[in-house]
C-alpha cells in the first residue's frame, strides 16, 4: 500500500489523528480552534500545570540569573548533563518512598522502553497485564524474554500461568499499571505482591496515573494500599500530576547500578534541562502538601462517578472515566459535538484501546469546580450497550 492508501484507510476506519493546537487558558479552561473549552483530556490532575501561585513561588524561590541556570544540558547523564539537580531530585524521591534509591529517566515512555529490556534475557518471562500501556508493549517488544499477557486484572489467570510455567524460567517479571490509564480501574497491588511472593517473581508497577494523585503523600496507589516496600520497580511520571516532564523509578541501590549501566533509553538520550530539572525538584518538596488539591479531585471524581453510574456507564472510583461508545467514528462525533458545547475532550480510538471499544476518557483536574460539571453532564448520553 502507497503511504497515501494507508492514510485513506485509516480516514475509512475512523481513525485519522491529527495534531491539533491547543493553548491553556485560566485553571482548568484552555483554547482550541478559536473557543475557550473546559480541558477534560489533561493529565494534570492536580491542577498544578498552569497555577499562577505556583508557577511564581517558583520563580521567587529560586531567583534565576543566566549564569545560575541552563536552559539545555547539552549532553547525557553518563556524559555532563548529570547536574546536581539530578542527584537532588533522586535523593528527595527515595527519601519519600522510604527507599534504597531512585533513578530519573526523561519521561515514561523511556523508563518503560528501557528498564525491563536491561534487566531481561533469554530465559526469563514477562507476565503482563493485558491492558498495560503502549511504552511497557513497546519495552516488553525489545526483550528477548518470553512474554505472555494475562487478562485484565485477572489475578487468578495469572497464578493459573505462573503454576505451569514457574519452574521452565529463571526470573519472571508481573507488569502492571496501578491506575489504568484508558479505563481508570484500580489494581490490587497487595494481592500482586501476594502472588509474587508465592511465585518468586518481581513486581513491576507503573503508577503513571496515580502518582501525586493517591495516597496522602500523593506517592501512588503504593502508598494507599501500604505496599511501597514490596514491589521491586514503581514506575511514576513526571508529565501528568506532577506537572513537569521525566519518570522516576523507585529500586534498590544494586538494581540502580544496574539500570545505570545497561539501559539504553538512560545511556543514549540527552539529559532534560536543568530549568526543568529545577521545576521537577520545587514540585517534589511540595507534593506532600497538595492535600487540598487531592481532597477536591476526589470530591469531583465521586461526583462524576455518580453521574455516569447513572447514565449507565461502568466507571471506577478514579479521576479517570471511560465514556464508552464502542465505534469509533460515533466517538469522533460525540467529542465534536461536545467540544461545540464548551467541553474539550477526544476520541480514544484503536489501537491505544482494544477494537470496538472506542470512549471518550474524561480526566479531571482538581482545578475544576462541581459547577463545571454540573454542566457538563445533560450533554452526556445515555450508555448504549452496542459494543
Ligand atoms: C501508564 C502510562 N505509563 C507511561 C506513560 C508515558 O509517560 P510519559 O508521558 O512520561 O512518557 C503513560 C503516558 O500516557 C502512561 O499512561
Amino acid at each position: 500500500m502507497t503511504f497515501d492508501e494507508q492514510i485513506t484507510q485509516i480516514k475509512e476506519l475512523g481513525l485519522m489523528r491529527e495534531l491539533r493546537a491547543v493553548e491553556p487558558a485560566v485553571g482548568a479552561y484552555c483554547t482550541y480552534k478559536g473557543q475557550t473549552m473546559l480541558n477534560l483530556t489533561s493529565n494534570d490532575y492536580l491542577g498544578l500545570a498552569n497555577n499562577q501561585k505556583l508557577k511564581k513561588a517558583f520563580l521567587q524561590a529560586n531567583d534565576f540569573t543566566t549564569e545560575a541556570i541552563s536552559f539545555g544540558a547539552s549532553s547525557s547523564r553518563l556524559l555532563t548533563g548529570n547536574t546536581n539537580l539530578y542527584d537532588e531530585v533522586e535523593t528527595l524521591l527515595a527519601q519519600s518512598y522510604g527507599a534504597e534509591a531512585a533513578l530519573f529517566f526523561n519521561s515514561g515512555y523511556h523508563a518503560n522502553m528501557g528498564i525491563l529490556p536491561a534487566l531481561t534475557g533469554k530465559k526469563d518471562l514477562i507476565l503482563s497485564d493485558k491492558l498495560c500501556h503502549a511504552s511497557l508493549i513497546d519495552g516488553i517488544r525489545l526483550c528477548q524474554a518470553d512474554h505472555i499477557r494475562y487478562r485484565h486484572m485477572d489475578h487468578e489467570q495469572l497464578k493459573t500461568i505462573l503454576t505451569r510455567k514457574r519452574h521452565l524460567y529463571n526470573r519472571i517479571f508481573i507488569v502492571t499499571e496501578s491506575v489504568f490509564s484508558m479505563d481508570g480501574d484500580i489494581n490490587n497491588l497487595q494481592q500482586l505482591v501476594d502472588i509474587k511472593n508465592q511465585f518468586d517473581c518481581m513486581l513491576y508497577v507503573d503508577e503513571a496515573h496515580a502518582v501525586g494523585v493517591s495516597g496522602s503523600k500523593g506517592l501512588g496507589l503504593c502508598e494507599e494500599q501500604n505496599v511501597i516496600d514490596q514491589i521491586d520497580i514503581i514506575v511514576g511520571t513526571l508529565g501528568k500530576a506532577y506537572a513537569s516532564i521525566g519518570a522516576f523509578a523507585i529500586v534498590s541501590k544494586s538494581l540502580k547500578q544496574l539500570l545505570v549501566n545497561k539501559v539504553r533509553t538512560l545511556i543514549y538520550t540527552t539529559a532534560l534541562p536543568p530549568i526543568n530539572m529545577a521545576w521537577t525538584k520545587f514540585i517534589i518538596e511540595n507534593m506532600t502538601g497538595f492535600v487540598t488539591e487531592r481532597e477536591q479531585l476526589k470530591a469531583l471524581s465521586d461526583f462524576m462517578v455518580d453521574k455516569l453510574q447513572v447514565k449507565g456507564y461502568m466507571v471506577h472510583n478514579s479521576h479517570i472515566m471511560p465514556v464508552m461508545v464502542g465505534d469509533n467514528k460515533v466517538a469522533v462525533q460525540l467529542a465534536e459535538h461536545l467540544q461545540k458545547k464548551g467541553f474539550l475532550v477526544f476520541p480514544i480510538r484503536p489501537p491505544t484501546v482494544p477494537v470496538n471499544t472506542a470512549r471518550l476518557r474524561i480526566s479531571l483536574t482538581a482545578d475544576m469546580k462541581l459547577t463545571d460539571l454540573e454542566k457538563l453532564i445533560p450533554f452526556i448520553p445515555d450508555y448504549k450497550n452496542e459494543y
